[in-house]
C-alpha cells in the first residue's frame, strides 16, 4: 500500500457522500474536479422530511452506479485511484453506514489507503475545489466561513486545513430546519428552503416583524422565530381562513429577511470582534439567494473578501469530500479498516 502512494506523482481522489439523502461520488486529480455525480432522493418528499430508512435502501441501490459514473465521467480507471475518502460523519447512521462499507470493500479490493472525512469540515472545505487548472480563487487562512444547512448552523474560525475551530452555533434549529419548518406550516412543498427563496422574491420583507433571539457570544438560536411564526399564522388565521394564500410571499420575504439577519448579525460580529475580512458561506442555505445578496452587501460596506460557493457545492456533493481527502492524503492521515461511522459530532 505504502509503495503505491509515495510513488504515484498524481494524487487522484474517489470521494463518496452518503450522510443523509444524496448519494454522491467525486473524482479529484491534484484538485481539480473531474466529475461529481449526485442522485437525490426523491422518495422523502411524500414524508415532508427525510425518512433514515427509506434513504439508507436507497443508497445502496444507488452507490453502485453513482461510482461507475463518477469513474467513467473522470475518464480514469480504478486502478488509477490513489486513495478513497468517504464521509464518516456527522450524519445518519444507516446512510453512512453504505458509504463506508463501500469504501472499505473498494479499498481493500484495489490496494489503496482510506481516508475518512468529517461532513462539516468537507463543506468548508468545497472552496478549495478547482474547477480548471487555473482556478486559483479559494480563501486565504485565516479567514471566517459561516456553515448553514439543514442540520447545522454554526460560525468556524478556519485557520488550516487540519485547524478549524467552532466558534459559534445554534442552541436549537439550523437555519435550513426554520426555512423547512415554516414553508412546511404553510403548506409549501419539502424541501422548504428553495420554495421560500423563490416566492420571497415577490414579497415585501419588512410586511410582517418577526422574534429576533437574544443570545450571547456568536451563538444562534432558530426555535423562537419558528414559534413566532406559527403563533402569527394561527392568530391571522382565525380572522383570515385564507390569510396564508393572501400573504405567502410577503410570509416568505419576512421569513427570510430576519432569517438572514439573524446569521448576518452573528457573523458580523465575530468578523469585527476576531479582525477577519476573508469571509465564507458553505451547506445548503448558502444556495438562498438574499443570503447571497447580504454576502455581497457586506462585502461592499465592510470590505470582506468573500467565498460564496457555486451552486453545485452548496448541498451536499462527493466533489467537497474529495477536496478533504485530497488535504489528509497529503498530510499521510489515513484511517484503519476499522474505523466506524458517528452521526453527531461538531468540527
Ligand atoms: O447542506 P444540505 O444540502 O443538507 C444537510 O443539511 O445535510 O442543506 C439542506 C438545507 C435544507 O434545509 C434546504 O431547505 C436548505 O438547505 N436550502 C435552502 C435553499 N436551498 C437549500 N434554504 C434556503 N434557500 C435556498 N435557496
Amino acid at each position: 500500500m505504502n509503495d503505491k502512494m509515495n510513488n504515484r506523482m498524481d494524487v487522484t481522489i474517489l470521494g463518496i457522500e452518503s450522510s443523509c439523502d444524496d448519494t454522491s461520488a467525486a473524482v479529484l486529480k491534484n484538485g481539480v474536479l473531474l466529475s461529481n455525480i449526485i442522485a437525490n432522493q426523491k422518495i422523502h418528499e411524500a414524508y415532508g422530511g427525510v425518512v433514515p430508512e427509506l434513504a439508507s435502501r436507497a443508497h445502496q441501490q444507488n452507490i453502485i452506479p453513482v461510482i461507475h459514473a463518477a469513474l467513467k465521467q473522470a475518464g480514469i480507471n480504478k486502478e488509477d485511484l490513489s486513495a478513497i475518502a468517504f464521509t464518516r460523519g456527522p450524519g445518519l447512521l444507516g446512510s453512512l453506514l453504505v458509504g463506508t462499507s463501500f469504501a472499505k470493500g473498494f479499498s481493500t479490493a484495489l490496494n489503496i489507503p482510506m481516508v475518512e472525512i468529517n461532513h462539516l469540515q468537507a463543506h468548508v472545505l468545497a472552496h478549495f475545489i478547482k474547477q480548471n487548472e487555473s482556478d486559483a480563487n479559494h480563501p486565504s487562512f485565516p479567514f471566517l466561513c459561516l456553515l448553514v444547512s439543514g442540520g447545522n448552523s454554526q460560525i468556524i474560525l478556519v485557520r488550516a486545513y487540519n485547524d478549524m475551530e467552532v466558534v459559534g452555533q445554534t442552541i436549537d434549529d439550523a437555519a435550513g430546519e426554520a426555512f423547512d419548518k415554516c414553508a412546511k406550516v404553510m403548506g409549501l412543498p419539502y424541501p422548504g428552503g428553495p420554495v421560500v427563496d423563490r416566492l420571497a422574491k415577490e414579497g415585501n420583507p419588512k410586511a410582517f416583524k418577526l422574534n429576533k433571539p437574544q443570545i450571547p457570544d456568536y451563538n444562534y438560536s432558530f426555535s423562537g422565530l419558528k414559534t413566532s411564526f406559527l403563533y402569527l399564522l394561527r392568530d391571522e388565521l382565525k380572522k383570515n381562513p385564507h390569510f396564508i394564500e393572501e400573504n405567502k410571499a410577503d410570509l416568505c420575504a419576512s421569513l427570510q429577511y430576519t432569517i438572514i439577519e439573524i446569521l448576518m448579525d452573528k457573523l458580523r460580529k465575530a468578523a469585527k470582534d476576531l479582525k477577519i475580512k476573508e469571509v465564507a458561506v458553505a451547506g445548503g442555505v448558502s444556495a438562498n439567494s438574499g443570503l447571497r445578496a447580504a454576502f455581497e452587501e457586506h462585502a461592499q460596506k465592510y470590505h470582506w473578501k468573500i467565498y460564496i460557493p457555486p451552486f453545485a457545492f452548496t448541498t451536499d456533493n462527493a466533489a467537497m469530500v474529495a477536496m478533504s481527502g485530497h488535504f489528509k492524503y497529503l498530510n499521510n492521515d489515513f484511517c484503519p479498516m476499522d474505523a466506524v461511522p458517528f452521526s453527531k459530532v461538531v468540527v
